[in-house]
């Protein structure tokens, strides 16, 4: 069995003032664990990204710096977007793809994310494909075709060879800003389903090597049973990832 490094990524979304981000950064810095244990990283807003690729830089942070949407060209007429080119060009290390959020309020669909995960892999940058059964509770037969129409259709254009490349973050709609998570057993059969998929459509070796994260009302108290879920190899958060202690209580819950 592949060994899977853990990736942590704080998602902070419409958050945080540019002081704060600086103030963020700093806050963490010599406080994360080596980037061979776990896999560390922030999506924040465009208008940040660049900022904080130099001064991550500047402080030695080990930290992927990720967008929370990506375009699917590289460049042209396509006024208010953000192209993958120029996220590379900046340095950030990825783009978290088809957030339900932007499925649900800004029209993304398996189609749209498609060409978004391509565009992430020919400019060099890590996709976290979000997918989710959007419902407003938890259904097991939702579990089963959420991965198989989602992935199908989100993954159709990618070359086996470089699907390792892909992260999955399984957020399930309902457990989005919810008071709790989902529980061990759920989130576990979730991650399970979601790798036979994966397994159906490359391979059962590649799909080993591909990071599935969980996202949804995680906390420090609830990280590390999470993380600990065999198919589970990392975590995607929102809220709680917004205060620097509590983010490094969540990091070290992965080591
Ligand atoms: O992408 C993470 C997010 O959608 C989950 O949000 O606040 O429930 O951790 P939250």
């Amino acid at each position: 069995m592949t060994k899977r490094t853990p990736l942590i990524i704080g998602n902070w979304k419409t958050n945080k003032k540019v002081d704060e981000v600086y103030e963020f950064l700093h806050e963490i810095q010599g406080k994360l664990p080596n980037v061979k244990q776990v896999q560390v990283g922030v999506a924040a807003q465009d208008v940040y990204l660049h900022e904080m690729v130099k001064y991550s830089e500047s402080l030695g942070l080990p930290i992927g710096v990720f967008a929370e949407n990506v375009h699917w060209a590289d460049d042209g007429s396509y006024t208010g977007e953000t192209s993958p080119a120029a996220l590379a060009d900046i340095g950030v290390t990825g783009s978290i793809v088809g957030h339900y959020e932007r499925r649900k309020m800004f029209k993304e669909t398996n189609g749209s994310v498609g060409l978004k995960v391509s565009a992430s892999l020919r400019n060099g940058l890590t996709p976290i494909v979000a997918i989710a059964e959007d419902t407003t509770r938890y259904n097991p037969d939702d579990v089963e075709m959420a991965p198989l129409t989602e992935i199908a259709v989100a993954l159709a254009g990618v070359e086996k060879s470089a699907a390792h490349r892909i992260v999955i973050a399984y957020e399930p709609a309902w457990a989005i800003g919810a008071t709790e998570a989902p529980s061990s057993e759920i989130i576990e059969h979730s991650g399970r389903v979601i790798r036979q998929s994966l397994a159906i459509l490359f391979s059962q070796d590649v799909a080993d090597k591909i990071r599935i994260q969980y996202g949804g009302s995680v906390t420090p108290d609830n990280a590390k049973s999470i993380l600990n879920l065999p198919d589970i190899d990392g975590l995607l958060i929102g809220r709680a990832s917004l205060e620097p202690a509590a983010f490094l209580k969540m990091v070290n819950a992965a080591t």
